[in-house]
């Protein structure tokens, strides 16, 4: 049986990779931060749960340890915006910023390259607002844009293993609920920038990446998710 890990796998879109792969019949590792709710997730489907924090190292080396036998895909969506204007930057925010979307998927590298299985993958989340500059996105566009390129560069690194990126345009993915009343806002301001009018639903990254696991010709690749986002003038 392949078996996959999902960092940040215990809530939003990596839960929902997480349910897909468990009834797709991968066997499932959820890794996150928080090992109360990883492990009721992994319970209800039948996964393994881990505890992984994108910024402590020794969280990432005990899990390829534990993972010794053998690793086919991982799929690893951590994010902490810190959505600022320049003048606002605060140091450690940023560095956390950086390690959660790029410096920490590098180390997952580090310590699960003896671990994958020549035909396997990772794919790491990037996010439309890399290509959509403004104020306040300095911070989520600049590391959501390097992803794209760890994407290429891991890809080179890792070869026969493939590594890819999805990037989602607004997914209505469970992170928006904090906005209450003002998500319905953001949903439709997002739907009314793409070309298909709508905004995105978990399905439409699910579909992608797990798409992307069996894809064996497709790597360093960052495939756009996001209604055609980036096309949109006017
Ligand atoms: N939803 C959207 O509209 C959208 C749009 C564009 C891009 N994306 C990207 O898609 C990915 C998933 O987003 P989402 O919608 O599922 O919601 P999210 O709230 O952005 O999810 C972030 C995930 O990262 C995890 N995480 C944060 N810091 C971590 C760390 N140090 N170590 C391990 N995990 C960590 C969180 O886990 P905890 O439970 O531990 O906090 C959570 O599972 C993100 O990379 C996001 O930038 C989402």
């Amino acid at each position: 049986m392949e078996r996959i890990l999902v960092i940040g796998g215990a809530r939003a879109l990596g839960a929902a990779v997480a349910r897909r792969a468990a009834k797709d019949g991968y066997e499932v590792v959820i890794g996150a931060r928080d090992l109360p709710a990883t492990e009721a997730l992994a319970a209800e489907i039948g996964a393994t749960a881990m505890r992984i924090d994108l910024q402590d190292e020794a969280t990432v080396a005990a899990a390829a340890a534990e993972l010794a036998d053998g690793v086919t895909h991982i799929v690893t969506t951590g994010s902490a915006p810190h959505d600022v204007r320049a003048t606002e930057l605060d140091h450690e925010r940023l560095v956390t910023a950086f390690t959660a979307k790029v410096i920490g998927p590098m180390l997952v590298a580090k310590h699960f390259a003896p671990v994958l299985q020549p035909h396997g993958s990772i794919v790491l989340f990037s996010g439309v607002v890399g290509w959509r500059p403004g104020p306040g996105s300095l911070v989520k566009g600049t590391t959501n844009g390097a992803v794209e390129h760890l994407a290429r560069h891991l890809a080179a690194d890792l070869a026969p293993v493939r590594v890819n990126a999805v990037s989602p345009g607004v997914v209505d993915s469970g992170a928006w609920d904090r906005l209450g009343d003002g998500k319905a806002a953001l949903l439709s301001k997002s739907a009314a920038g793409t070309l298909v009018g709508r905004h995105g639903e978990p399905d439409d990254v699910v579909d992608a990446v797990m798409w992307l696991l069996g894809a064996g010709f497709v790597s360093g690749e960052t495939i756009h998710l996001e209604g055609g986002a980036r096309h949109k003038t006017g």
